[in-house]
Parts: structure tokens; sequence; C-alpha cells
């Protein structure tokens, strides 16, 4: 066995550090979450997503006609091609929402017109056609599905609120724009997560970035990654209410079961997107007709938080998933699109994420990666197994 080994192995690669980048940086241990140098505590309450996503693509906030720039283009791009919308009518009504949306990634790219030019400027061009598109695909599958026509998207509406417009036919009120804009910004970009390695590794083969961002799709799409918010709902409708809240909880930790949206394989304090999220839930609550998710949602964190701390003597703490569940849903946004509205937020990151490991941006690197196993599997014997034709094999 090799020295380098030792710790790396079975361990998810948790703490094991692969690459160097420029784009944000988690402190797990103070809970901070930095985009491209800014605290996103400052550019929650402050910026827009066009902004953010300015931001993490170019290194750099944007003055006010790069905005204008950003802003247009990103409006320029956001029809999806008609012969996509008529192959999402052909799929199945049951299809969850994010297979959807890594089936349709490399249809896209068969639409694009800079596909096989592989230069930087080219892939800031693409990042902005998926970034543009994605909020499109998602509320037209989901008007396709319920037998309605997809509504065109609206270029007087920010990214955030025409989602909501394409998503439902009506404007949103500006509060609720605003408040699913923080949410955009808080989702942009998380480093090293699961489905960023994912893009991040399938770029490093020299693969297109469509490519990078279906197979990232598919793991953002596990109920350990960005499938817990819509597990966050599905708990808090099955609990109810705020009363049945620590029993519930204390049957399914006592079994052995997880709260969705509570822990983080990085966080070991309070996840800073969750404190904004907390608020933004508290306000929905207070402009929403149901307003009963955001009670309950607290009572099921005190709760984890008690039961956690009597079963393992330390502490929990939500992640970004548990109250963006009960924001999502005041909102409107029916729950199995809660992680293609993560997709839709997060592709900003992903993407700057699969343009920097194309160019090696933040440090020199060997190509492609390869991680190694070590074989447990038979060998009957010093070495391989005899292989015997099937016709003499004992059946
Ligand atoms: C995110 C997650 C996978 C991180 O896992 P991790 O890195 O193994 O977390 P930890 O090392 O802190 O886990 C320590 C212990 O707490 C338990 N634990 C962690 N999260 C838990 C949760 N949400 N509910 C109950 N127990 C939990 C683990 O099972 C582990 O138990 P063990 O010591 O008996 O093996 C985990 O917290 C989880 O599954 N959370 C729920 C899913 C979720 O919200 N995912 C979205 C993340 S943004």
């Amino acid at each position: 066995m090799k020295e380098t080994d030792l710790e790396t192995k079975n361990i998810g690669l948790r703490g094991v550090k692969v690459a160097d980048t420029r784009i944000s940086d988690v402190n797990g241990e103070k809970g901070i979450l930095i985009y491209r140098g800014y605290n996103i505590a400052d550019l929650a309450p402050a910026a827009t997503y066009e902004e953010v996503s300015f931001l993490l693509l170019n290194d750099h906030l944007p003055n006010t006609q790069e905005l204008e720039r950003y802003g247009a283009e990103l409006v320029s791009e956001r029809n999806v091609p008609g012969a996509v919308l008529e192959t999402m009518k052909l799929i199945p009504k049951s299809a969850h929402p994010m297979d959807l949306v890594q089936a349709a990634i490399p249809m896209l790219a068969s639409f694009d017109p800079q596909l096989h030019s592989e230069t930087k400027e080219a892939n800031l061009k693409k990042a902005v056609r998926l970034i543009a598109k994605i909020p499109n695909l998602v509320a037209a599958w989901d008007r396709i599905r319920n037998g309605l026509g997809p509504v065109p998207p609206d270029p007087k509406l920010t990214h955030a609120g025409n989602f909501l417009y394409m998503l439902k036919g009506t404007p949103p009120d500006p509060e609720t724009a605003r408040d699913f804009d923080i949410c955009l910004i808080l989702h942009a970009e998380h480093s090293l997560n699961a489905s960023t390695f994912a893009g991040r590794e399938v770029a490093s083969t020299h693969a297109h970035i469509y490519a990078a961002v279906a197979a990232a799709m598919g793991a953002l799409s596990g109920e350990l990654h960005g499938g817990a918010n819509s597990e966050v709902m599905r708990m808090l409708l099955e609990i109810g209410e705020v009363g049945r809240a620590k029993a519930w909880v204390s049957e399914k930790m006592g079994k052995g079961g997880k709260i969705m949206g509570m822990g983080h394989a990085v966080y070991h304090t309070e996840d800073p997107r969750a404190t904004v999220l907390r608020k933004i839930c508290e306000r929905m609550a207070g402009r929403c007709e149901d307003s009963r998710w955001c009670g309950l949602a607290k009572a099921v964190e005190t709760a984890t938080k008690e039961e956690f701390k009597k079963l393992k003597g330390k502490e929990i703490y939500a992640n970004v998933d548990f109250y963006s569940a009960s924001v999502y849903h005041m909102m409107g946004i029916p729950r199995d699109l809660f992680t293609p509205v993560f997709a839709i937020s997060r592709m900003s990151g992903l993407t700057a994420h699969i343009i920097e490991e194309k160019y090696a941006e933040a440090q020199p690197k060997p190509e492609l990666y390869r991680p190694d196993a070590d074989y447990v599997g038979t060998y009957c014997g010093p070495e391989a197994c005899e292989y015997i034709p099937l016709d003499n094999r004992a059946s």
C-alpha cells in the first residue's frame, strides 16, 4: 500500500482537497460562504441574482454597463428551441422534473451554434445560454405535464420573477419575486459539492459543457444532495402540525432515520444560507394564506437539535434545504420542482466551475481526474481465477 492511499479511501473524499478554486470558499467551522471574495451574508440582502451570476462567471462584480449587457444577454437567450418543447410533450407526464432537466440539456447542446468551439469566450456564452434556458425548461415542463401550454418568457421581468411568471402564468408580487431572487443567490454556488465535482470531473475529460452539466444534474437529483429540499417538504406535509413535531422526530431518529435538511458534510455550525432562509420563511409566512409551514419547520428544527444532542451528544444544524422547502411551498412551487429550482440557481456556479476546470484557471493541474481503488474481490489464488468455458461450468 502506498503512503498516499492511507486516509483517502472509503471516506467519501471528505476533507480531501482535489483542486484549487477561485470561485468560492466554504468555511465550515465559522459558517461563512464566500463567492469570489464576497460574503453571501452581504450579497444576499443587497445584490441581484443577475449580479451574482456575473460575479461567479467573470471574477468581478459588474459595473452598470456590464450588468445591463449581461441582463440583456440572459433575457435574449431565454427561449428554448421549439423542437425541445415538442419533444418534451412526448415524455410521460409522470417523469420526474430532474430527469427531464438532465435529459433536455444534451438536446439544448445540439442547438448551440458554438457547441464545437472550445474557446473560453464560447464557453462563457454557452454558460449564459444554460443559465437563461433552464428556468424556461423547468416551467415549461410543469405546464406541459399539467396539460397547459408553456408561457413565453417576459423580457421585462428579472430572472427570478420571470421563472415564477412562466410557472404560473401571472407575474409574482414584487416582494415574493425579490425573496425568490435571494433564494437563487443563496443556492448559486457551493464549492466542490457532489454535483459540481461530477461536472468538473466530466469537464476534465474535455467533454463539452452541456455533457458536464448533464452529469452534474444527475448528482444533484439525489436526496442526500439537491433532492433533500423536496424530502424536507414531504416530511413537513407528513407531520402536518407543530404539536406532532417532537414525537415524529423522536420516533424517526430513534429508528436510526435521518431528518432531511439537517446536518452538513462541511458546516459544523449553522449553514449561513439557512440563517437567511429562516428570515425569508418568516416573511413569506407573513404574507401567505397558509402560514403554518414556517412555524412547523422551526418546531422540527428544535426537536431535531434536542434529539440529536440526546442521542449523539453533539449539535446538528439546519442546512440550506431545510427552510428553502417551506419557502418554495409558500411561493406555490410544486414540491418536485424544488430540486430543479436548485438547479436553476446553481447553473451559475456550476458552469463557472466547469470553465475553471477546462482552462485550469486556478492552478495548473494534471488533466483528467482518475482516482484509484483497491480490488477486494475474489482472486482464487495468487493469480486470476481459471476461466472455465460455459459448457463445462457446474450448474
Ligand atoms: C448532509 C449529510 C449527508 C452529511 O453527512 P455526514 O458528513 O456523514 O455528517 P456527520 O459526519 O456530521 O454525521 C454524524 C452523525 O450524525 C448523523 N446524522 C447526520 N445528519 C443527520 C440527520 N439529518 N438526521 C439524523 N442523523 C444525522 C449521521 O448519520 C452520523 O451518525 P453516526 O455517527 O451514527 O454514523 C447528512 O447530514 C445528511 O444525510 N443530512 C440529511 C440530508 C440533507 O439534508 N442533505 C442536504 C445537504 S446540503
